[in-house]
């Protein structure tokens, strides 16, 4: 048996071109329609996200790229997008996009803590947490079905302006405003999710007789403190406090 170690950590503004140069590389090799299903952001979302704390990268130990994703903020500050993740071709099937949504749901969750005292609903509510995935896209369909997405039923318009930017307009559906479906976290599902990331010493998946093992490097599963913070809020999610309504245009 291969074992292979690699580490999961926040993006920092030193690592954006390298990233980004990833992403142009993945575009131009990978075939057509699997490049059409790497939803890329334009530059200054893809750098708001990294100031934000919300793009991580999994790398190996001498540092070389192994898979990326990130949370982008929307027009509208009730709700967050997951998107832009992309795991190298030598990577996959070890359940890397599972990790990736896991650590951004426990960081955008984090990195926004509702204002109960705030008069408007959106504001004491944690963000919706949304992802866009094409249709023809199974895999990424899978995994985020699987970690608990569900159908959104009446996407937000805020969800569309990022369509103006996009490298894979639509063909010749006239019903479709996007060629992506769009998706949404229930409160439970959430809460699952940021307790089974509280329990998590790494990720160990093995793939054929290759195993891989991804150490955490995430403050927010590492710090006593955000772990305190985030066992409060799936606790929270999970009760249903009053002060925690989603907003209107979530179905769930
Ligand atoms: C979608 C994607 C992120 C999934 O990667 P991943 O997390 O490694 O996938 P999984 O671990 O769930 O893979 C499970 C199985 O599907 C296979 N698989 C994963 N991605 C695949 C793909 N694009 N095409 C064919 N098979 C794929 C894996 O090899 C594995 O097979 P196995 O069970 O026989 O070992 C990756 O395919 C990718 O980066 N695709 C291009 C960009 C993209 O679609 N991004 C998501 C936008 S919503």
């Amino acid at each position: 048996m291969t074992v292979t170690n690699a580490i999961v950590r926040m993006v920092g503004l030193p690592d954006l071109e390298h990233i980004l140069a990833e992403y142009g590389e993945a575009i131009k090799a990978l075939p057509a329609e699997e490049s059409a299903n790497l939803l890329s952001r334009p530059y200054d979302e893809f750098k708001a996200a990294v100031e934000n704390g919300l793009f991580f990268v999994i790398e190996n130990t001498a540092g070389n790229f192994m898979a990326s994703a990130g949370v982008f903020d929307l027009a509208t500050p009730g709700e967050k997008e997951l998107g832009m993740c992309f795991v190298k071709k030598g990577w996959r099937g070890y359940g890397l996009q599972t990790l990736l949504l896991h650590i951004r749901i426990c960081a955008a969750t984090l990195g926004q803590v509702p204002d109960t005292n705030a008069d408007n609903a959106a504001t004491k509510s944690y963000a919706a947490l949304i992802t866009g995935v094409k249709p023809a896209n199974a895999r990424s369909a899978a995994n985020t079905g699987e970690i608990g997405f569900e159908p959104l039923a009446t996407p937000s318009a805020a969800l569309f302006i990022a369509c103006a930017a996009c490298r894979t307009p639509l063909a010749s559906d006239p019903g479709r405003r996007c060629c992506c479906d769009f998706f949404s976290l229930s409160d439970a599902r959430r809460a699952e999710v940021i307790e089974k990331s509280l329990e998590m010493e790494n990720w160990s998946r093995t793939r054929n007789s290759d195993r891989l093992i991804v150490t955490l490097k995430i403050r927010h599963l590492q710090d006593p403190q955000f772990r305190k913070a985030l066992q409060g809020i799936a606790h929270e999610l999970r009760s249903g406090n009053p002060n925690n309504h989603r907003p209107n245009n979530c179905r769930t």
